[in-house]
């Protein structure tokens, strides 16, 4: 394992720095963050407290300042616009020149707030948009995240990691420490006759991997048996129930493109040519207790919890590759006309399996992390089932490795 030389900013009033318009005289410390902090630090990472208004040269204390249109102006009238471009330029530099890709900001404030921010009358009122220095950091092609993403992605007991494991991935199970073993068939609207395909395991592993909790799903049930896009997600909304706020969803697939067999894939996006969706009927509805099936599947895959995948690959001297994870109904092979198609559609890899269960998690609210193991080449007339597992035999080592890291990574209370 090679020395970790990731980096990662943070506001330093998360880290509990006296640095916000009132002096800090409201404790802001997160003590998530401080978590994350203090875990980053020790695997070596580099963490850079940052607070761009004070880097812009405003002092601490000052009045309250909020945005209005492209401007910030104080409660007083004064425009600090300038001291606000100066902070996120600062910000970024440090970013720079630590190579962090990943900030961690505070929510809300004209500066750091990423979505909303204060909307400039003072009345606590919020606008959608971010704060000057979120908005340049995204631009410039960062990951940039709150406190309440942090929070909400430390695992803990009642929020344990829920690890879907695809072929290739079944030594990932033996390596938890059990504290309770679930049956699939106490799996609600798990299909109670199914039996797994060679390899998988049906039984639910909670327990701690890396000294995180974690509940384990070692196989799951395909479309192409005939099983519902209802009953291939069951794994996924038992997770949620039991309090799983992130998900690890892995699987086999082929390369569209240039990928080579053997290589770890980081799913960064989707598309589901299945022809079924896990929302589509009132039952589905229903059943993943959301109030609306009409879900924004953009940003599903999480770039807080890819950032921890690509540190954690680096680590291990893993190659990982990002790219588009087309899944289909199979069971069949793609053509090589399905694999010029694919590619024109923007896939990278090509899978059965995934994309209900993403679509479920996502519409959950769950942080999502895909990764695929290359098995083959797409479209090829060799493509068999033997030759996919035995390349996901020989490379699952490698996607666990990077599920670890993730792990300890994320740490947890
Ligand atoms: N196509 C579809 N699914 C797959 C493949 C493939 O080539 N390889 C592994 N899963």
């Amino acid at each position: 394992m090679g020395a970790s030389t990731h980096a990662i900013v943070i506001s330093s009033c998360l880290l509990g720095a006296s640095c916000r318009y009132d002096g800090g005289s409201k404790p802001v410390l997160e003590l998530a963050c401080a978590r994350l902090a203090d875990r980053l630090s020790s695997c070596g990472w580099t963490v850079a407290p940052v607070c761009p208004e004070m880097d812009g040269g405003l002092a601490c204390p000052r009045p309250p300042a909020e945005r209005w249109g492209d401007r910030v102006i104080t409660i007083e009238g004064a425009d600090v616009t300038a001291a606000y471009r100066t902070g996120a330029l600062r910000t970024l530099d440090t970013a720079r020149a630590i190579g962090a890709y990943l900030a961690i900001l505070k929510s809300r404030s004209p500066s750091c707030g990423i979505g909303s921010v204060y909307d400039g009358t003072f009345s606590g009122a919020l606008t959608r948009r971010d704060g000057v220095t979120a908005e340049l950091l995204k631009r410039e092609g960062f990951t940039v995240v709150d406190e309440k993403l942090v929070r909400f992605c430390e695992p803990s007991f009642e929020h344990p990691v829920a690890i879907v494991l695809g072929s290739g991935l079944g030594a990932l199970a033996d390596k938890v420490r059990p504290v309770r073993r679930i049956p699939y068939e106490d799996i609600e609207g798990f299909p109670a006759e199914a039996i797994p395909v060679e390899g998988h395991r049906f039984e639910v592993i909670v327990g701690s991997l890396e000294g995180v909790p974690v509940v384990v799903y070692p196989g799951r049930v395909h479309l192409y048996q005939g099983y519902s896009a209802l009953e291939v997600t069951s794994l996924v909304r038992h997770a949620h129930r039991l309090g799983c706020r992130d998900i690890v969803l892995t699987c086999a697939s082929g390369a569209v493109g240039d990928i080579e067999p053997g290589t770890v894939g980081l799913i960064t996006d989707q598309l589901n040519l299945t022809g079924v969706n896990p929302l589509a009927s009132a039952e589905c509805v229903a059943a993943a207790e959301i109030d609306s099936p009409f879900i924004a599947m953009a940003d599903a895959y999480s770039s807080y919890l890819a950032e921890f995948a690509r540190a954690a690959a680096a680590d291990a001297g893993v190659k990982l590759v990002e790219g588009v994870y087309a899944g289909l109904l199979g069971p069949t092979y793609e053509t090589a006309a399905e694999v010029r198609a694919l590619k024109i559609l923007g896939a990278d890899y090509v899978g059965m399996s995934t994309v209900c269960e993403a679509i479920t998690a996502h519409a959950l609210g769950m942080e999502m992390l895909g990764l695929t193991i290359v098995t083959n080449k797409a479209g090829l007339s060799g493509n068999a089932h033997g030759e996919v597992l035995a390349m996901a035999d020989d490379t699952g080592e490698a996607a666990c490795s990077v599920i670890m890291g993730v792990l300890r990574n994320l740490g947890g209370k």
